[in-house]
């Protein structure tokens, strides 16, 4: 079983660049990309930070733009996302009884669980007392089938202390939570802006560059330039006969023997 992960778009409304990257661009040639190469995937999730600035022009863009693909998108929150306005340009999209942007659904490979872990007003993550019993219960429905997590912030530090100080707030408690279900395989997480793999606990995790801007290693030394502009790469995961695979797909850097 194959899907792809993208994260952090960060789109702005078309015209402008952010940050001097073409994020619009970016976007473009991943989707064009995916839709060449990976057309079997059996759906993709956008792991939240769709935009930068929460514009309609930037979901309604994206909107447009995901028509290429062939297979079932999954749109998550960040945030720099906003949900009344997310959900006006994506009327369809995933939602909970309290208006969350998370949802589950059954594949061959297991259940996936999709969290909203925006915290409003803040750069950090939230899990409040309903998103902790809506996952509890979703975690239920998968009984012994494996179970993937995505969520936008990690609940774990990448040694990056920027972003440790504004990973998942409850990410103890989470961790409590998690610990009782052992069909956990992997969480997949974005904001972090880089490609990283934790082992967190024994659960494997993996986060992607963003298809913007990307954080330095070391933070604190860019001496007022807050953001690099590194490599924009999606995932391509394989679940096969009890193992996960991660690709990361270069997708500006193909020679011509593209695979
Ligand atoms: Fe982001």
């Amino acid at each position: 079983m194959k899907f792809i992960h993208i994260t952090d778009l960060h789109l702005i409304a078309p015209g402008s660049p952010l940050w001097g990257i073409d994020a619009h661009a970016n976007m473009t040639g991943c989707l064009a990309d995916i839709a060449r190469w990976h057309a079997d995937a059996e759906f993709c999730i956008i792991s939240g930070d769709l935009t930068d600035k929460a514009e309609p022009e930037a979901y309604d863009w994206l909107r447009r733009e995901l028509e290429i693909l062939p297979m079932p998108v999954h749109l998550m929150v960040g945030n720099h996302d906003h949900r009344q306005t997310f959900r006006a340009s994506f009327p369809g999209a995933m939602c909970d009884a309290q208006g969350f942007v998370q949802g589950a659904f059954d594949t061959s490979a297991g259940r996936f669980i999709l969290l909203d872990t925006v915290k409003s007003g803040s750069s950090a993550g939230e899990l409040c007392e309903h998103r902790m019993n809506w996952l509890t219960g979703e975690l239920s429905r998968a009984h012994d089938k494996p179970a993937w997590l995505f969520m936008h912030h990690p609940p774990c530090d990448v040694s990056i202390p920027y972003m440790d100080r504004i990973k998942l707030d409850e990410h103890e408690a989470f961790a409590e939570l998690i610990a009782n279900h052992s069909n956990i395989r992997h969480i997949f997480f974005g904001h972090v802006h880089r490609a990283v793999f934790v082992n967190w606990n024994g659960i494997a995790c993996t986060a992607l560059p963003s298809l913007c801007h990307q954080i330095p290693l070391n933070m604190e030394a860019t001496e007022g330039k807050p953001y690099s502009t590194g490599p924009a790469l999606y995932g391509v995961v394989l679940v096969n006969d009890g193992q996960t695979t991660v690709h990361f797909e270069h997708f500006n850097e193909r020679g011509p023997a593209a695979m």
